[in-house]
């Protein structure tokens, strides 16, 4: 069997995104259809759309979603019809060097689904977006990709845990090792960057300094857990970070923009002995230039977040008990819900200063 549905699917390079009728198939072994409740709309869905990922167009976009599972193909037993699930970008394979090494964030046999998904319209192939396609009424996925989480979480909340908040979580707890008691430094709160200071908070971090270049950003930062906001416009974010934190420097400088002048920023705004957490991601172009003898002189870490460093079966049901206890307020980056044919305009509102996220509710 198949299912007619209505999808957000990119045709071509920079061409505005339409809505469309796509056929998915019925799960074959191993994968799982899903009912999509909620997805959000990511920087990475418009960098598909502007072919900046690959040619592979026509693009099913789409990957921070959760849904019910609708039904499984053969052999599926870790989800099941009815479950609640929040959907990650690969399934791992749990044999591999990485896997059995116990990094499986670094899986190098990760999958998708394997069967396509295609436009009722030509019967192109779509490429899902991260290999999960969920601006759409059903998605099939790898039933690896699915994680059951409490079914009492609004949908729009758990589906940012698919992507950038867990992003941004993970890079502060999961790579960054944030603790009880010490101080963070977070250069640029966008959604990634506001939960990273969220996340730090959890930790119980003593000092979760924001910093960004937009008030309006810091004010929701402050929300979120920040004890203190530097606007790096008007004073040196180093300097201030330094001053902050008795002239040391922080245990932890999380960087969520993806620049050379923030990243220099970040490096130089730890503690001797800190880490440096990369999480925003530069352009190919880009370089970092710093002077050997400080990369030699300074002690601590550089460490790149790939994903938050996530086990998505550990870190979503967590997170959701967390928010279900009022103690992980991700309904705070929900600043908008549209309709599944609102995203070309959410992608338009994408850099207005006061848009975290828009999050499309089916
Ligand atoms: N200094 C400080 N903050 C800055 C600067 C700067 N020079 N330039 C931009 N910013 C701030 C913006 O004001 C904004 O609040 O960085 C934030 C970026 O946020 P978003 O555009 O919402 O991006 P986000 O989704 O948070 O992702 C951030 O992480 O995962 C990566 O690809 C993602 O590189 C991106 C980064
Ligand atoms: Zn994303
Ligand atoms: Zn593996």
């Amino acid at each position: 069997m198949t299912h007619q549905v209505r999808a957000v699917v990119a045709r071509g390079k920079g061409a505005p995104v339409s809505l469309e009728t796509i056929i998915v198939p019925d799960p074959g072994p191993g994968e799982a259809l899903v009912k999509i409740e909620a997805c959000g709309v990511c920087h990475t869905d418009l960098h598909y759309r502007e072919g900046g990922i690959n040619d592979d167009f026509p693009f099913l976009l789409g990957h921070e979603a959760a849904g019910v599972v609708e039904s499984v193909g053969e052999g599926v037993t870790d989800v099941a019809p009815g479950d609640f699930v929040i959907l990650n970008w690969r399934a791992v394979c749990g044999q591999c060097r990485a896997c059995l090494r116990g990094r499986p964030q670094y899986c190098f046999n990760t999958h998708n689904a394997k069967q396509k998904m295609t436009l009722a319209s030509t019967g192109e192939e779509l490429s899902p977006a991260l290999g999960i396609g969920a601006f759409a009424e059903k998605t099939l996925v790898a039933a690896g990709q699915c994680t059951k989480v409490d079914r009492s979480a609004s949908a729009a909340a758990a589906g940012l845990l698919g992507c950038g908040v867990m992003a941004g979580i993970g890079a502060a707890i999961n790579t960054g090792g944030v603790g009880r008691g010490d101080s963070v430094a977070v250069i640029g709160c966008g959604g990634v960057g506001a939960a990273a200071i969220a996340g730090s908070s959890l930790a119980g971090a003593a000092k979760v300094i924001a910093v960004d270049i937009d008030d309006r950003k810091l004010e929701t930062a402050k929300k979120l857990g920040a004890t203190h906001a530097v606007n790096s416009k008007a004073t040196d974010a180093v300097e201030a970070i330094r001053e902050l934190t008795g002239g040391f420097g922080a245990d932890v400088v999380v960087e969520a923009v993806g620049r050379p002048e923030t990243y220099q920023q970040a490096f130089y705004a730890r503690d001797l002995a800190g880490t440096v957490v990369l999480v925003g991601v530069p352009t190919p172009e880009m370089k970092l230039e710093l002077p050997l003898l400080d990369v030699f002189g300074r002690g601590g870490a550089l460490k790149s977040s790939w994903y938050g460093d996530c086990l998505p079966s550990r870190d979503f049901p967590m997170l959701i008990d967390l928010y279900l206890q009022g103690r992980l307020d991700l309904d705070a980056f929900v600043t908008e819900t549209i309709a599944l044919d609102e995203v070309e305009k959410a992608f338009e509102r994408m850099h207005d200063g006061d848009v975290l996220r828009s999050v499309v509710v089916l």
